[in-house]
């Protein structure tokens, strides 16, 4: 099937198998590889990208549901190369470790920012329930969108 989905902006049109899911269409068909894919079973949270502006597990969404939808990938985040507050925050906080679940907080926790610019830290845990690191306790996570947060609000708020 011939689809068309706008990507970071850009229209992309690809020809997909029915059964593609949108983060395969992402990562192979697009070369997007930002977003990652973890768990195949919609529970580690790693393939979140937004799907009409709402964060989305892209491993349970067919790529063709995304036919004449807006995508935003983790390689929409900044801003040219101004990293966007939550980058900011995760390399300033460290965030990471091993990467692997960075984008899918990272637009979890954007998107949180977006609706509520002075989450608490429970408001935080929660939004990325749904989200599995391997790696850290989370605390330093939690640190970087409360640091996204509060850089927002006392220097570039949206
Ligand atoms: S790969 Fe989508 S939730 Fe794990
Ligand atoms: S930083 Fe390694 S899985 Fe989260």
């Amino acid at each position: 099937m011939k689809i068309t989905v706008t990507v970071n902006g850009d229209e992309r049109t690809a020809d997909v198998e029915p059964r593609l899911l949108l983060v395969h269409f992402l990562r192979d068909t697009l070369g997007l590889t930002g977003t990652h894919w973890g768990c195949d079973t919609s529970n580690c949270g790693v393939c979140v990208v937004w799907l009409d502006g709402k964060p989305v597990k892209s491993c349970t969404v067919l790529a063709v549901m995304a036919d004449g939808h807006t995508v935003r990938t983790v390689e929409g985040l900044a801003d040219g190369a101004t990293l966007d507050p939550v980058q900011q925050g995760f390399v300033r906080c460290h965030g990471l470790q091993c990467g692997f679940c960075t984008p899918g907080m990272m637009m979890t926790a954007r998107w949180l920012l977006d609706h509520n610019p002075d989450p608490s830290e429970d408001e935080i845990r929660e939004a990325i329930s749904g989200q599995a690191c391997r790696c850290t306790g989370y605390e330093n996570i939690v640190r970087s969108v409360r640091w996204a947060a509060s850089h927002e609000r006392e220097v570039a708020p949206r």
